[in-house]
């Protein structure tokens, strides 16, 4: 099996997140999602648990989003007493700016075959390989952490578990110029040890 390295070195060291203010009205084409979803399965996976689960929201679907965050999110932040009208307004309007958004699960084997921190790390190459494949398209996408991340009380919605995580969401939209941003990174020398 041979794949060029310079194709393979670009791709990788060019993925970007590119953010919802950065995207276009014109809808991804479904071929590209599905691709993405595709790619994601074939992530690297402990005793073969595929513990991701994904919702993908499109079309009218990124309202039920919206309004299911905002609502939530006002709901858990009221009680708590630390309710923000902005964070709650970015909450209901953001999914709106994405042509397709992508909940992120991770699904707890019920046997819990390996450690949950395995399953997280799984689920964080299937990201992976979702960027990587959006790149590869020249479409924009990122993973964000934000909103109803992690609320167990949100689960439900995403199809998961009381034992199950919500890791987050990638946003994914054609973007509106054919700028690509430029990454930025330490060298890598100053994270590795070597042992000879
Ligand atoms: C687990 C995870 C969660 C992230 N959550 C957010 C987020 O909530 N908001 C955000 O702006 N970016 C988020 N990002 C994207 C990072 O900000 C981004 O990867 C970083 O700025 C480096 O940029 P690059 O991906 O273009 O190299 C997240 C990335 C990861 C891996």
């Amino acid at each position: 099996m041979k794949f060029s390295i310079e194709e393979t070195n670009a791709l990788i060291r060019n993925r970007r997140s590119i953010y919802p203010t950065s995207y276009s009205d014109v809808p991804v084409d479904e071929n590209i999602i599905r691709d993405m979803l595709a790619n994601a399965n074939w992530a690297p996976t402990h005793k073969l648990t595929e513990p991701w689960r994904f919702v993908v929201f499109q079309k009218e679907g990124l309202k039920k989003l919206a309004k299911f965050q905002s609502e939530l999110y006002k709901e858990l932040s009221t009680k708590a007493g630390n309710f923000d009208e902005s964070k709650f307004e970015k909450l209901a309007i953001k999914p709106l700016m994405a042509s397709h958004i992508i909940a992120i699960g991770m699904k707890r084997n019920e046997k819990e075959l390996v450690p949950e921190i395995e399953e997280i790390s799984a689920v964080a190459c299937a990201v992976q390989n979702m960027y990587l494949t959006a790149t590869a398209y020249g479409v924009g996408c990122y993973w964000g952490s934000g909103g109803v991340t992690y609320k167990t009380e949100a689960n439900a919605f995403f199809g998961l578990g009381p034992n199950d995580k919500l890791l987050g969401f990638m946003y994914i939209g054609n973007l509106k110029s054919d700028k690509w941003p430029v990454g930025k990174r330490t060298p890598f020398e100053d994270k590795v040890t070597w042992v000879s």
